[in-house]
């Protein structure tokens, strides 16, 4: 069997197809109805988009003609510059013959040439499978690679719409500690007036929720980068859905964000969610949480279930979550090598 790696142009639909086909078979192989795979326009859009912030490029696995692997690698390029983040999927029914191990070495190579030393993948399994992955396919290959799990993160979901009465008590208990703070609460792009603030806190995000042994650096702060992504969300069929707490002298010091995708009617899911520090302690992560659901029900009642990622050990955000009815449905891990 001999495996040709070749790069996808997104613009070229036959062969885009081929390899989203190939990512999404494999992503629902493995989590079935709770898999939550990037639909073919939002991931065109992003392998398209290009801009300031970030690079993304696609590879295809071919046999005798057929797409049968699917590679995706991702640099971010204002911060974290020495890393990659990588995807790499085959068909259930041709595993197992180092088709995986080829398009690893081809993403491997091309992350290099981009001078990143440290790789990163996540991958999926059954919740049932516990909080290594032992058996599981992605965490078995990661480890065979030679990455090692650098955090366990539970996928979980909650069936909307929450009642009113849950919500209104919870804002409600969380507002009584937080007076000196204000929330906003918005769909659609970050309005003028919170976009510098906006863009400070949610660049802390993926350092100050927990990382295990991911050596991640903060991202950059760039007003710029995040209008650049509100045109990719906008070319992807995105919405979002926000709330910002902001203290007594208009800081942004606290947010919650949700997205909801035309490609996929009745989902949404919960992207960020983030409390500054100096800030903690005053119930202000219920009450943007709570406050963008809120939101997320009054202007869109046709959305039925919502998914959420958090790190195993991120016990206060977990705690907020049970709260609101969510429930553990898998597994998701952040695999590295260096
Ligand atoms: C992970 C995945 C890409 C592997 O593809 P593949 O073509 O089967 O990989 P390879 O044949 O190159 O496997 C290389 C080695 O990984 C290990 N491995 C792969 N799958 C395994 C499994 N199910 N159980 C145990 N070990 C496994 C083995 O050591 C294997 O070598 P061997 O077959 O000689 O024993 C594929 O199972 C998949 O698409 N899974 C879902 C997506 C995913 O989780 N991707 C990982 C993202 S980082």
């Amino acid at each position: 069997m001999s495996v040709t790696i070749t790069p996808v142009d997104p613009a070229d639909d036959a062969a885009f197809g081929a390899w989203h086909h190939v990512y999404e078979t494999s992503a629902r192989h493995e989590l079935g109805e709770v898999a939550t795979p990037w639909q073919l326009e939002e991931l065109r859009a992003m392998v398209q988009a290009g801009g300031s912030h970030s690079w993304s490029g696609a590879w295809s696995a071919v046999v005798d003609g057929d797409t049968v692997g699917a590679g995706w690698l991702r640099t971010p390029l204002l911060d974290n510059i020495e890393l990659a983040e990588l995807d790499v999927h085959v068909l259930p029914a041709l595993r197992r013959r180092g088709i995986g191990t080829a398009v690893l070495a081809r993403l491997d190579e091309e992350a290099r040439s981009r001078g990143r030393r440290v790789l990163t993948g996540l991958s999926s399994w059954p919740y049932d499978a516990g909080s290594d992955g032992a058996g599981a396919p992605g965490p078995e290959f990661a480890r065979a690679r030679g990455f090692d799990l650098a955090l366990s993160e539970v996928q979980r979901e909650l069936t909307l719409p929450v009642a009113d009465d849950l919500l209104s008590g919870l804002a409600d208990n969380a507002a009584r500690a937080h007076a000196a703070y204000t929330l906003r609460s918005w769909s659609g792009p970050v309005p003028d007036d919170l976009l510098q603030g906006w863009a400070e806190i949610t660049s802390t995000l993926a350092t100050e929720a927990p990382t295990g042994d991911l050596e991640l650096e903060p991202e950059a702060v760039s007003t710029e980068a995040v209008r650049e992504r509100e045109a990719t969300i906008a070319r992807q069929g995105r919405r979002k859905y926000n709330t910002v707490a902001l203290s007594a002298s208009g800081e942004v010091v606290a947010y919650s964000d949700l997205a909801t995708t035309v490609h996929e009617p009745g989902r949404a899911y919960q992207w960020g969610t983030l409390v500054r520090r100096e800030h903690r302690g005053h119930r202000l992560g219920v009450a943007v949480k709570v406050a963008a659901l809120r939101l997320l029900q009054r202007e869109r009642p046709d959305v039925t279930r919502l998914t959420t990622y958090n790190a195993e050990v991120n016990s206060h955000m977990i705690g907020v979550n049970e709260a609101l009815g969510f429930r553990p449905v898998a597994r998701l891990g952040d695999f590295q090598r260096t």
